[in-house]
């Protein structure tokens, strides 16, 4: 028998404000039909005014804790995956704590931007297995809205705001890919490609936040190669083939790029959880809002097979898989 990280409950929360991409035809010079075709977005969700990344993750964590039959109580951390933290310090994580009413265990922040829900899953996964946490909730949570140049309809017509939550729990395996729960996880990135993907601003350089800057189609050129890959790298890490998975839920980005990564991998686009079109880009909580989503319409169910994969800045990009 060996100790294995299983999912126990998942939740989400979107900004009740939905902006449609004719939205954006009155001030740039763009048109709903460029966004829909070059990337599959429809429409998004934008943070209201006050609405911070802390209030989407607490609200996710509510959801999954609901969704779970569990108290906060029940948690021993907390790990957010976040690029657009409410402050500098502390940790989103810590004021989701508190939120939460918990006065016990410990809440930090993962940052690797789009990849970052794999970054803090691949954690949660090496403190339950080491003995070091019996649950925790992870959450993907972002306001993306607030580092868009406006002016720059390259990157502005792409991003939204959301937060996804999951919780895992300690439960015993027998060791092999068929126990429930994370069977393996595959990380890299790649600090040379950085200019492909940035904010302009920081603490240590100009003391503000800065707006994001990307070379969408360099960065489009490198994606479904590198998904495909690691993709590929942590199915075999668990001795499965791609004709095993029953799910792909991949970032949510670009539908060319969802489609092309499946196609890679020899897998019908049936079989894989699109929410771009309602979403946008909503960064590290991309992937926790689609499991949600296609845990919640019933498609996800107990004992499927669920392969995640994600690229943005760093370049840092990484696949998590597992059994629901
Ligand atoms: O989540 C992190 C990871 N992010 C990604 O993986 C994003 C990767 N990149 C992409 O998704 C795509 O590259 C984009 C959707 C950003 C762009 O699609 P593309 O097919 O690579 O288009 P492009 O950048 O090559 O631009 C084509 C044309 C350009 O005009 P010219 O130079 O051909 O005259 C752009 O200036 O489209 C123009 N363009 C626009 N036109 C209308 C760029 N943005 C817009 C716009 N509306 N909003």
């Amino acid at each position: 028998m060996i100790r294995r990280a299983v999912v126990e409950g998942v939740g989400h929360d979107l900004p009740d404000r939905i902006v449609a991409n004719s939205h954006f035809e009155a001030t740039l010079d763009t048109t709903d039909e460029w966004i829909r075709s070059r990337s599959g977005i429809e429409r998004r969700h934008f943070a209201a005014e006050g609405q911070t990344t802390a209030d989407l993750a607490t609200n996710a964590a509510r959801a999954a804790l609901a969704q779970s039959g569990l108290t906060a109580a029940d948690i021993d951390g907390v790990i957010v995956a976040t690029s657009t933290p409410d402050l500098t310090f502390p940790a989103v994580a810590t004021m989701v704590q508190t939120n939460l009413g918990m006065t016990r265990g410990y809440a930090f922040d993962v940052q690797a931007v789009c990849a970052g829900f794999i970054y803090a899953l691949t954690t949660a996964n090496a403190l339950i297995v080491s003995g070091q946490a019996e649950r925790l909730l992870i959450i993907g949570a972002e306001t993306f809205s607030r580092i868009m140049d406006w002016t720059d309809r390259s990157t502005c017509v792409l991003f939204g705001d959301g937060a996804g939550a999951l919780i895992l729990g300690a439960a015993e395996g027998e060791g092999t890919n068929t126990d429930r729960g994370i069977l393996s996880s595959d990380l890299n990135s790649d600090g040379r490609y950085r200019e492909m993907l940035y904010v302009d601003g920081g603490v240590s350089t100009t003391g503000t936040a800065g707006k994001l800057r990307m070379q969408g189609n360099p960065l489009f050129r490198q994606a479904i190669g590198k998904l495909a890959s690691t993709a590929e790298a942590a199915l075999e890490k668990a001795g499965l083939g791609a004709a095993d998975v029953d799910w792909i839920v991949p970032h949510q980005a670009n539908i060319r790029i969802i489609a092309g990564t499946a196609k890679k991998l020899g897998l019908p686009m049936e079989r894989v959880i699109v929410t771009v079109q309602d979403h946008g880009n909503t960064s590290a909580a991309s992937i926790p809002l689609a499991l949600s989503v296609g845990v919640a319409d019933g498609r996800i169910r107990q004992g499927e097979l669920v392969l995640s994969e994600a690229i943005g800045g760093g370049l840092a990009w990484g696949a998590i898989l597992l059994r629901w």
